[in-house]
Order: C-alpha cells, then sequence, then structure tokens
C-alpha cells in the first residue's frame, strides 16, 4: 500500500498546483508553497534541510498527489510544533494525511504536543483533526479575515501520549476594565541604546521563565541582531517604556504581526522587580495596545500566557482580554512543561 505522505519535491509541487481547491479560503492560501509558480519552488529549495519544519505530498492509492500538508514552527525546546495542512484532501484521505503527520512528529521527531489553527469554516480540516485525536482547545475570536468579514478561528491541539484536560478558566465578567490607566508611562520604539536594559531583563529568571517561547538566554550579540532585523521582518514591533522622569521600565513587543488578518501576539514585562504590582504593568500594556490598536492598526492581539502566571493573567484581564481557551502542555519551563491560557481583545 502506498502510504499517505511522500517526500516533496519540485515535480509534486507542480502537480499540486493543477487540483482544484475548495471550501472557503484559508489563511494557508498566503503561505509561500500554496501560491504556486516558481516563487513557491524557489522558497520550497531554501526550505530544503530546514530544522524547523518539513512538507510532504499526500498521495492517493494510485499514486496520485492529492494534497499538500507538514510541520512547521518546530521549537525544538518545549517540543511543539503547528501542522500546516496547505491542501488537505477531504474524507478518509484527509484523515489519514493528519494522522500520518502525527505519527510524524511524535514517534520520528519525538515531539510533546502538535497543534493547529483553523478557521472555523473548514469542517474537513476541523474534521480530520479530531479524528486524529486532536481536542479543541480555544476559540481565538474574530481571529481570521475572511471574504465575508470576520471569522472565529480554532486552536486545536493533541499531546504526546496523555489524555490531556481540555479546561476553560472562569471569566471574570465581560470585558471589565479598571477604571483609570495607573502611573503615567512613556512608550517608545526600542533602540539600541535601549537593549542594555532588555538584555539584563531578559536573562533574569524572573523576567525569562514566563517568555515562554524562549525561555532561555539570549547573548548581546543575539540581541542586537533580533533588533537590527526588526524592520526588515516587518511582523513585530518593539517599544521601550521609561518612568516620567526617565528611569526605565520595561518594556512592550507586538510579535507575529499579520497584516491581513490584523492581528498580533502580546509579549511584555516590568523588567525591574522591584516595580511590579504597583500598576505599571495595566500602565505598559494599556500603552503598547494603544499602539497596537492605533499605529500598528491591528484589531486584535492576543497573548499566551503560562498557567501558573498569576500576574500577567491578573493584568491582561484587567485590561479586557478574555481568556478564550487552555491549550494543554504547551511550553516547557525550567524543565516542568506547563500549559498556555489563550487571551485575546479585540477592538
Ligand atoms: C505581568 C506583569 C507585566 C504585570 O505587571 P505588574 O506591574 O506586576 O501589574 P500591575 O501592578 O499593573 O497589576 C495590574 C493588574 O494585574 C493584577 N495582578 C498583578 N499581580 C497579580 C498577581 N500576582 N496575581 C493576580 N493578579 C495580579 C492586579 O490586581 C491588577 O488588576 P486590577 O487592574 O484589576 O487592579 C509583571 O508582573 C511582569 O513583568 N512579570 C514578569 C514578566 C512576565 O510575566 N511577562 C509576561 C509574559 S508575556
Amino acid at each position: 500500500m502506498i502510504p499517505p505522505l511522500a517526500g516533496l519535491d519540485g515535480a509534486a509541487l507542480r502537480e499540486i498546483e493543477a487540483l482544484p481547491r475548495r471550501g472557503a479560503p484559508a489563511p494557508w492560501e498566503d503561505h509561500p508553497l500554496s501560491r504556486g509558480g516558481a516563487r513557491a519552488r524557489a522558497w520550497f529549495r531554501g526550505h530544503l534541510g530546514s530544522r524547523t519544519g518539513q512538507f510532504f505530498v499526500v498521495r492517493d492509492p494510485a499514486g496520485t498527489a492529492a494534497g499538500l500538508v507538514g510541520i512547521e514552527s518546530v521549537a525544538w525546546v518545549p517540543r511543539v510544533a503547528e501542522l500546516a495542512l496547505l491542501r488537505l484532501p477531504a474524507g478518509r484521505r484527509g484523515i489519514a494525511a493528519v494522522r500520518a503527520l502525527v505519527q510524524v512528529g511524535f514517534a520520528d521527531w519525538n515531539l510533546a504536543r502538535l497543534h493547529a489553527v483553523v478557521p472555523e469554516d473548514r469542517p474537513a480540516e476541523i474534521r480530520a483533526l479530531l479524528a486524529a485525536g486532536f481536542r479543541i482547545e480555544a476559540r481565538m475570536r474574530g481571529h481570521f479575515r475572511g471574504p465575508r468579514g470576520r471569522r472565529d478561528a480554532l486552536w486545536l491541539g493533541v499531546v504526546a501520549g496523555a489524555r490531556g484536560e481540555a479546561a476553560g478558566l472562569p471569566r471574570r465578567g465581560p470585558g471589565t476594565r479598571s477604571a483609570g490607566r495607573g502611573p503615567e508611562l512613556r512608550l517608545a520604539p526600542l533602540r539600541r541604546a535601549d537593549l542594555a536594559h532588555t538584555h539584563r531583563w531578559r536573562n533574569d529568571p524572573e523576567t525569562r521563565d514566563p517568555l515562554v517561547a524562549k525561555p532561555f538566554f539570549l547573548t548581546p550579540e543575539e540581541s542586537r541582531r533580533w533588533l537590527t532585523g526588526l524592520a526588515r521582518r516587518g511582523t513585530e514591533r518593539a517599544y521601550f517604556a521609561r518612568l516620567a522622569d526617565g528611569r526605565p521600565v520595561g518594556y512592550g513587543r507586538v510579535k507575529e504581526i499579520s497584516r491581513r488578518h490584523g492581528t498580533g501576539l502580546l509579549e511584555w514585562a516590568i523588567g525591574e522587580p522591584g516595580l511590579r504590582g504597583r500598576g505599571l504593568g495595566r500602565s505598559l500594556g494599556a500603552a503598547v495596545l494603544d499602539r497596537a490598536f492605533g499605529e500598528i492598526g491591528l484589531r486584535r492581539v492576543y497573548g499566551l500566557v503560562a498557567d501558573w502566571n498569576a500576574a500577567n493573567l491578573g493584568c491582561v484581564r484587567s485590561l479586557g482580554f478574555e481568556v478564550e481557551g487552555r491549550l494543554r502542555r504547551h511550553f516547557v519551563v525550567a524543565g516542568r512543561p506547563c500549559d498556555a491560557i489563550v487571551v485575546g481583545l479585540a477592538r
């Protein structure tokens, strides 16, 4: 029997381009591989040998190319990755393809967790993921822009060898916001001269560990390279906050900016531990949100909060974010897996 997944090459990419598209337009149609043509093939050549993902062609029993799927954004420290269902065949073949991807992720690559973010109006992909053992962990309100306006996204996840808990958190009340904005802060785009502070904060375990996506030490060179690449990448803005008297306080980043969907992911910290718990986090959050919804032009900001980070959760809720779900064992902090709480705020 022909296995459902085979290695991808330029010839298979051409075969896949000829396949008809089906269903509501999907966000992954923006993916370089989905666009087809010479640019897709060039992107694929550049991606060969990548350590953060791999793509496969889905073949039907007769050996004909029927779809294109992959595993992307592999983070080897927490061992998590995202499925890219670029062209998933409908029905049983789609289910078999997702199951085969899960097998690659867990058995071959030794990942601990996989997830996929799918618009709610793509039932074939959602059914295939559910059939392969994924569970809906969060509903991200208005996360994608589609031809008929905003639509919700479902965040589906599966954990290797465990029946995880899909638990929500009690709501604090619809969109409640504390009155007032807290102490005054000055927020400005982060500059090279600020790196000495962010670098020190970033490597202090109290600030570093909650930064669950990259909870490890950064060298000064890595910090500089990150800042130099910001403008070129265009998917992130970083800000630095000072008190009215000029004392450095903290920073805020809006990452993974999607122009098409108007979304961004918030990361922030009050860098000086002695300044926490005085309302400055709220001021910083409010100032960064002003930029996100104002000059960046987003319509939705979301965050992933480690489940033990009560200060972060308390602060984002105070800013009006709502809890949208829980991603089981999504992060590893200090060697311990922990859940991520998905929070979101739409304009
Ligand atoms: C998360 C963080 C930015 C919050 O800033 P802060 O200055 O400590 O928070 P504030 O004093 O402004 O408090 C804001 C709100 O959060 C709540 N809060 C603060 N600490 C809390 C705690 N430990 N438990 C529960 N709620 C808490 C406050 O009650 C307040 O709510 P209110 O406005 O309804 O009164 C700060 O603690 C921090 O930098 N932590 C380390 C880095 C981090 O975790 N970053 C987030 C990763 S993306």
